[in-house]
């Protein structure tokens, strides 16, 4: 009854499967499973793990997919193409991730591919500690997986175990157990809780896959705060990200305070992800010790990388050329609050004669391009110091900057008289040959800020 009614009010959602000369026949779409505590409770812990399929031929229907299907005629999974599996984490209340299928289609987007999701989510949810001793269960399940696959033909190096949160650490024993020939890891902010101290056998690391990116987004909390890559992209210095309240008064709104916020951390590392996918912007990260030095300016470039600076997404290796391929390797980047979350570099230098007194000057950049956005930014001078270097997001490219503004915003409360600036300068990270856009001998009078329009066009490369 319920069958039928779901066909009947489901046209779109059932899969028909046209091989060709053979009869049609028609299944429904698979779907995630939720868990209630209810039924959790009476279980006991059941680590349950079931497989999704999607291809190109089904983006929206996913077929239930399991070791006997492949080689089926029915099954849309084919042997000669590359196999992107998704692993989902915890969930704190059973529900299954809302993102699976946005990610599976983002990946199918990109590439041709079989996308195998992983549900295992009787085992990763309600309680931490529990689910944590799951996940080596759910990886060994996943590994059997593998080895069928690998028995019809597929290749260990045509895998991709894209794993978020706790299923980054999954997917890390997937590629113990196989010695690290699987082709890829991905960890989408990797869980950081009862990990971060773990043997490297336990959790994810470089050792796990030929290549292993990682994206930090929350490792204050629920993110890892080490590498645990070949390169480890960590966004907006891997702790806080732009556009997730921050506001104690906001949250005591919420059902769960701190959850709310936490898990907009946690989750952009996965929504940066399906960005970086869709191709409308790149997404590149500059190696460098510390995000504190990144945003002093002290990295410019990616010289360890011969120049190409890795990007986020599906590029081999991250667009790494180099070899052999670092490890644990930091690289920073700074992005937008919202999608596509791409962002221009910006390092500005301010060199000033010296002062008697601190002070304070405000740096606006503007651009005309579609409509008027700016960037400001408070630069906090001393007296014991001339020259301030300083990293900063801004939305367009430094070539559609239009002018540069600056004001000496704290004239009342340092009672700093005029500034003088030897020299203001921009430049575009990484940095390459184009000359900074200077300007030089300002004097920035209390009350009147001082402005510079520039002329440039952008070039075409
Ligand atoms: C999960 O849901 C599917 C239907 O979508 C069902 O066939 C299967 O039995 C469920 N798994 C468990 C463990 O209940
Ligand atoms: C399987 O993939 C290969 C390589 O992309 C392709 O040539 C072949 O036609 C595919 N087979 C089916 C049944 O789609
Ligand atoms: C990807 O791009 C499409 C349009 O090209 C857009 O509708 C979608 O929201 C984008 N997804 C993400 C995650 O940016």
């Amino acid at each position: 009854q319920i069958f039928k009614w779901i066909l009947l009010n489901n046209p779109l959602k059932a899969a028909v499967l046209p091989a060709a000369g053979e009869t049609f026949s028609t299944t429904l779409c698979a779907e995630l499973n939720n868990t209630r505590w209810q039924e959790y409770r009476q279980q006991r812990v059941r680590v349950e793990v079931q497989y999704l399929l999607l291809t190109r031929r089904n983006p929206d229907c996913a077929q239930k997919f399991d070791q006997d299907s492949v080689g089926k005629p029915t099954s849309y999974f084919n042997t000669s193409r590359p196999t992107k599996v998704i692993i989902h984490g915890f969930s704190a209340l059973g529900r299954k991730p809302s993102w699976v299928t946005d990610l599976a289609q983002a990946l199918l987007g990109a590439q041709d591919a079989n996308v195998v999701v992983v549900d295992w989510i009787y085992g990763a949810s309600f309680a931490y500690n529990l689910v944590v001793e799951n996940y080596k269960e759910v990886a060994l399940q996943i590994s059997v997986l593998v080895n069928q696959l690998q028995k019809h033909g597929c290749r260990l190096e045509s895998f991709h175990l894209i794993g978020v949160s706790l299923g980054a650490h999954v997917a890390g024993f997937v590629g113990t157990m196989f010695e690290g020939k699987i082709g890829r890891i991905t960890g989408l902010d990797p869980a950081g809780p009862m990990f971060k101290g773990a043997d490297t056998s336990d959790r994810l690391d470089p050792t796990d896959a030929l290549f292993v990116d990682a994206i930090h987004t929350d490792s204050d909390h629920f993110g890892i705060s080490i590498p645990v890559g070949h390169v480890d992209f960590f966004l907006n210095g891997g702790m806080d990200q732009t556009g997730c309240a921050r506001s104690r008064f906001a949250s005591i709104f919420l059902l769960f305070p701190v959850y709310g916020y936490v898990i907009c951390d946690h989750m952009r590392a996965l929504h940066v992800y399906m960005s970086a996918l869709n191709g409308t912007c790149q997404l590149t990260g500059i190696p460098c010790a510390s995000y504190e030095d990144f945003l002093k300016g002290s990295c410019v470039d990616c010289g360890v990388f011969k120049g190409r600076c890795p990007a986020i997404g599906l590029q081999e290796k991250s667009g790494i050329a180099t070899s052999p391929v670092p490890q644990q390797q930091k690289v920073f980047l700074l992005t937008t609050s919202s999608a596509p979350f791409c962002a221009h570099h910006i390092l500005l230098t301010l060199e000033v004669s010296p002062l008697d007194k601190s002070a304070e000057v405000e740096v606006t950049l503007t651009t005309w391009i579609v409509h008027t956005s700016q960037m400001y930014l408070h630069l906090k001078l001393y007296t014991f110091s001339t020259v301030y270097r300083t990293v900063l997001a801004h939305p367009v490219a430094l070539c559609q900057i239009d002018s540069i503004r600056l004001r000496n915003t704290g004239a009342r409360l340092y009672r700093q008289g005029d500034i003088h600036v030897k020299s203001v300068c921009v430049s575009e990270l990484p940095l390459r040959r184009l000359a900074p856009l200077c300007v030089n001998d300002i004097d920035i009078r209390r009350g009147v800020p001082w402005s510079h329009d520039f002329v440039q066009v952008c070039g075409t490369s």
